[in-house]
Formats: C-alpha cells, sequence, structure tokens
C-alpha cells in the first residue's frame, strides 16, 4: 500500500477520508471494536464487496456481502427495508457497523439504513464512481426516493471514515466518468480554480477515469467539499454554495423525468448560471465563457433544447417553496467568490436561459 492522502473532514464527528491504491486493507483499522459487518454493495462492483468482507474477516469480524439492484433502483424504501431486516436477522448491536461499496446511490441507501437502524450504527463508505467519491460519499447525506420525489426521505449521518481506492476506476465507464466530473468543474469555479487549469492541461486525459491528473482532479473535489462540509453540516449556510449550477439543473431532471444525468444538467445548470452572474453585472465574461469550454472539452453538454422556459421556473418556484424559501441562485462575484442572487428578476432568467437553449 503506497502513497495514502488523507483528507480531514472536522466538525461534531470528525472522519478521515482516505486516497490511494489498495486501501482495502486499511479498512478494519477504521471500525475498532465492531463484531459484524454488514457490507452493502452494488451488483456491479460485488468482486471489491467480497474483497472488503476478506479484509475484515482477516482481522477477525464476522462480515457478509449484501448485494443490491445496480444503480438508482437501488435508492429505495423496500431496498431499505430489505436492509433493516438483514440487519435484524444478524441482530445487528450498535458496535456493529455497515460498509457501503457502490456508487451514489448505494452510499445513500446503505447510509440511511446506517442512519436508521438502532437510530443510528456505524459506516464507511467505498465510494466507486467518481460522482461518489467527490460528492455522495462526503458530507454524512444519506437517503431514499419516494413517490413524492428524489432524496425527501433521509438523514444526516456522517461515515466513520471513506475509502476512495482509485483501483475501482479501473471499472468505470467512461461516461460515468464525464458524469461525475460536472461536480469536479464545479469545485474547480467555485473554490479552486487549480482543477481548471489540470482540464485544460489535457482535455483528452480529464475524459477518462485513467487519465494523468485524475488522483489530483478527485483529491482536490473532495478537499473542496471536505472544507464546506466540515463547517456546515446540517445545510444551514456555507454548504449551499455546493448548489452551483443545481438549481436549474435539477429543474431540468424533473422535467425530463431523471433521463437526463445528473451531471450533464448541472453542467448545463452551471453554463445558465455564470450567463445569469454575467448578466447581472457580477461576473467578467471571460469567466463566464470558460463555463462553456471546460465544460465542453471534458465532454459534458452545455445547452438543452427540451422544455420551454416557463415549465423550469414552475418546478424552480415549487422546489423553492416546498423549502420555505424565495427563488435565489448560487452565483459568482468571480471566479472562486460564491455568492448568492435572491428573487432575480424573470427577464434576466429568460435572458440568461436564451444562453443554454439558442
Ligand atoms: N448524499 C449526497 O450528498 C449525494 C450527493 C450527490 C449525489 N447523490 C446521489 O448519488 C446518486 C448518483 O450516484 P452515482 O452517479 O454514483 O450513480 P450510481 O450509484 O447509480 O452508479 C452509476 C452506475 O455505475 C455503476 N458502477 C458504480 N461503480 C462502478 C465501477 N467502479 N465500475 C463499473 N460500474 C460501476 C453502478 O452499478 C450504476 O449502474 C443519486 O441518487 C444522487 O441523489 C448523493
Amino acid at each position: 500500500m503506497s502513497d495514502v492522502t488523507t483528507i480531514r473532514v472536522a466538525g461534531t464527528s470528525p472522519y478521515d477520508v482516505l486516497v490511494g491504491h489498495g486501501l482495502l486493507p486499511r479498512l478494519p483499522a477504521l471500525l475498532p471494536d465492531s463484531g459484524r459487518v454488514l457490507v452493502v454493495a452494488d451488483a456491479n462492483v460485488s468482486g471489491l464487496a467480497a474483497d472488503a468482507a476478506a479484509a475484515l474477516r482477516a482481522s477477525g469480524v464476522v462480515a457478509d456481502v449484501h448485494l443490491l439492484p445496480s444503480g438508482e433502483q437501488a435508492k429505495s424504501l423496500s431496498v431499505a427495508a430489505a436492509l433493516w431486516d438483514e440487519l435484524g436477522r444478524r441482530r445487528f448491536t450498535r458496535n456493529d457497523a455497515v460498509v457501503a461499496v457502490g456508487g451514489g446511490a448505494t452510499t445513500d441507501v446503505a447510509g440511511f439504513a446506517a442512519a436508521t437502524w438502532l437510530r443510528g450504527v456505524r459506516v464507511v463508505h467505498i465510494p466507486t464512481t467518481l460522482l461518489a467519491m467527490v460528492d455522495a460519499a462526503v458530507g454524512g447525506k444519506t437517503g431514499v426516493n419516494t413517490a413524492a420525489g428524489k432524496n425527501l426521505v433521509g438523514a444526516f449521518h456522517p461515515p466513520a471514515g471513506v475509502l476512495v481506492d482509485l483501483e475501482v476506476l479501473a471499472s468505470l465507464p467512461d461516461d460515468e466518468w464525464v458524469n461525475g466530473m460536472a461536480e469536479v468543474v464545479k469545485a474547480g469555479f467555485i473554490a479552486d480554480p487549480d482543477i481548471l487549469v489540470l482540464v485544460e492541461s489535457d482535455e483528452q486525459a480529464a475524459k477518462q477515469p485513467t487519465g494523468a491528473h485524475a488522483r489530483q482532479l478527485i483529491e482536490r473535489s473532495i478537499r473542496m467539499k471536505a472544507e464546506v462540509v466540515s463547517s456546515d453540516l446540517r445545510e444551514t449556510g456555507r454548504r449551499e454554495i455546493l448548489n452551483y449550477g443545481h438549481t436549474l439543473g435539477h429543474a431540468i431532471e424533473r422535467v425530463e423525468d431523471y433521463r437526463i444525468p445528473h451531471g450533464h444538467a448541472v453542467s448545463i445548470g452551471m453554463v445558465f448560471v455564470a450567463e445569469l452572474s454575467r448578466l447581472a453585472g457580477r461576473l467578467d465574461d471571460e469567466t463566464a465563457g470558460r463555463h462553456t469550454a471546460v465544460l465542453t472539452a471534458v465532454g459534458l453538454p452545455t445547452s438543452y433544447r427540451g422544455h420551454p422556459f416557463d415549465d423550469l421556473l414552475e418546478v424552480m418556484r415549487v422546489d423553492k417553496k416546498a423549502r420555505g424559501a424565495m427563488l435565489r441562485f448560487v452565483v459568482l462575484d468571480g471566479l472562486a467568490r460564491p455568492g448568492l442572487l435572491e428573487g432575480p428578476d424573470e427577464d434576466l432568467l429568460r435572458a440568461a436561459y436564451d444562453k443554454v437553449s439558442t
């Protein structure tokens, strides 16, 4: 095991995110004194789950694997209920623990089962997609989807640790990598412009999980998220900047009934909100234009020819009402200088939308 990077997430329940190659031997140390561990895994990464269970058994822990349907189908109450049944059958106590192996869907549902079983048992995340490495596995948000919508049921439950084993990227399809790159580019614009420089220095590499800068892009994005959630676990303040590009992005996902991948919708949302920032007189032309260039370079879409703006506006308004706030956007006041724009003029919004829709 060589060259491991440790990124600390501070707060009331601090934990470490370890990044490196071949990290499974580190897993038992993240769960000291646990008698039993259930390794909950996406069916597409069952080999890694078996290796994780073997690493735990080697240290004297009773470990078994429970496979989930792959991807978003796993984020349901029935899958969570099956996990509760499994934990019950194994008589899991507060000393026992869950290990989640998979993408964001897996870390969300396994994290939710861990958050709710006995009102909270330890969970370690082993994210296997770029999105889960840089976003879903860090920050402690867990949840499932219900008939009322995505992610409306959940809990804040920080993990006991996160193992980002770069070996798993070897099997990740390129389009899943590109999907996650939207969050990496977001981190570049809101906090760490060196990310953008890395992408621009080798555009071809930035499109692939095995690209030369993959590790740096991942580590820098995790550091950004770790820094933000360290100071705001419950999304009452600074964490809001993570929503850059997400207000319109979520609305696009909703009107498209989630047929557009999250990263694609967020990419379009970032181009929109950069233009909104520019039109509001808050962002320079060059930084606004850089959004389209960088996102295009990594293979993400920057325009959307689907629903008219009125449909999206309605969804954004309903969403905001549900959260008891007026329509507001995370904008940029310059590179790496996020700010808020509250209750913007509808004409301004339409003008910014023209940028992505024409
Ligand atoms: N909790 C949070 O803070 C947070 C943040 C962002 C997103 N999310 C959630 O994350 C979910 C999306 O996560 P995702 O993009 O990782 O998708 P995902 O978990 O659905 O995984 C995408 C696909 O990749 C496959 N896969 C995963 N790892 C693989 C690997 N190493 N090799 C080959 N195939 C692999 C999966 O089987 C699946 O088909 C959404 O439900 C979203 O709401 C949560």
